[in-house]
């Protein structure tokens, strides 16, 4: 359903940042209203150049490594390589095994690929890791998270974003009206880098084929990358987080939206405004494409009361 006024999901994420203390916002800004998605809405050519990023302070190189100003890394971010998305109007991209498969077939299609996963020994990640972390969350998703890779507490538990950057990620998930049983969340590697160090190339090469699987099976309406390696990996892009985030992209016609990974905003609380800013969009993108917010109590919770009403 187009937004055309301030909807359940706005009012929502506002009292979230007005209220949640855990949020750490010390001060609100009022962002413009989400503009209505029209269907007079020029497209933005696929060629077209992107607007220039607004400015930004500094440039976060990865949620695993402290930020360091980094000029180079500052000039290269003026200008992503990847075209954006069309604002609105998204084909629903229907994949072959979506066509084909129904919740059981796409849970067991799941469990295989689960299964692989625990198994594999196709990169040197798979020597350290104590479990693997396949990925988890609802067959039938509207939306999947894609982060990096499992840290401490995930290659001890064998699930994703457990620690401290996962209750975070959990409390953006249940502000937006989902909750994590709703979504699906997903690494672009499925076994803990040793020392939380950034995935190598061979690493994610070796196991991308998984993420693309998980994508095909779940066909989410639209995917929210979780910091800079993530939204390479998806998106041929040259660019910093920061210039991109917030953006409209598309991974072979999924909708994707990239946005701060949630451990960089515990080291830089103030990120959270453009978070903030980035799930509206999200919220926003699956609402346009039949989505469903499946939790409206929560809402109703995170507006006091008052979501649906006043
Ligand atoms: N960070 C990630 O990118 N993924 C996880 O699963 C946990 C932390």
């Amino acid at each position: 359903m187009p937004v055309t006024e301030p909807t359940a999901v706005r009012r929502s994420l506002l009292a979230w940042l007005e209220t949640d203390l855990g949020f750490g916002l010390e001060e609100i800004r009022r962002l413009d209203p989400i503009r209505p998605a029209t269907s007079t809405e020029p497209a933005p050519r696929a060629d077209a150049t992107p607007a220039p990023p607004p400015p930004r302070a500094a440039e976060p190189p990865s949620p695993r490594t402290p930020p360091a100003p980094d000029p180079a890394e500052t000039a290269r971010t003026s200008s992503p390589a990847a075209a954006p998305a069309r604002a609105s109007g998204f084909r629903p991209r229907v994949g072959p095994l979506a066509e084909r498969l129904g919740s059981p077939e796409k849970r067991a299609a799941l469990d295989t690929l689960d299964a692989e996963v625990a198994g594999c020994t196709l990169c040197k990640l798979s020597r350290g890791r104590t479990l693997a972390v396949p990925g988890e969350g609802n067959v039938d998703a509207d939306l999947m998270f894609v982060g990096e890779g499992p840290g401490a507490d995930e290659d001890r538990s064998g699930r994703p974003f457990v620690g401290r950057a996962g209750e975070l990620l959990t409390k953006i998930v249940e502000a937006m009206g989902f909750s994590r049983e709703t979504v699906f969340i997903a690494n672009i590697v499925k076994c803990r880098p040793p020392g939380n160090r950034d995935p190598e190339p061979d690493e994610t090469a070796s196991c991308f084929p998984f993420l693309e699987r998980q994508l095909e099976i779940v066909e989410p309406k639209v995917i929210c990358t979780l910091g800079l390696p993530a939204t390479r990996k998806l998106l041929d892009i040259r660019g910093g987080i920061s210039a991109v985030r917030g953006r409209k992209f598309a991974f072979r016609g999924i909708p994707l939206i990239p946005t701060f990974h949630p451990a960089y905003l515990l080291r830089n609380p103030a990120g959270k405004k453009q978070v903030w800013s980035d799930v509206q969009t999200v919220a926003r993108l699956v609402e346009e494409r039949g989505g469903v917010v499946p939790f409206p109590e929560r809402l109703a919770r995170n507006t006091g009361g008052a979501a649906g009403g006043a």
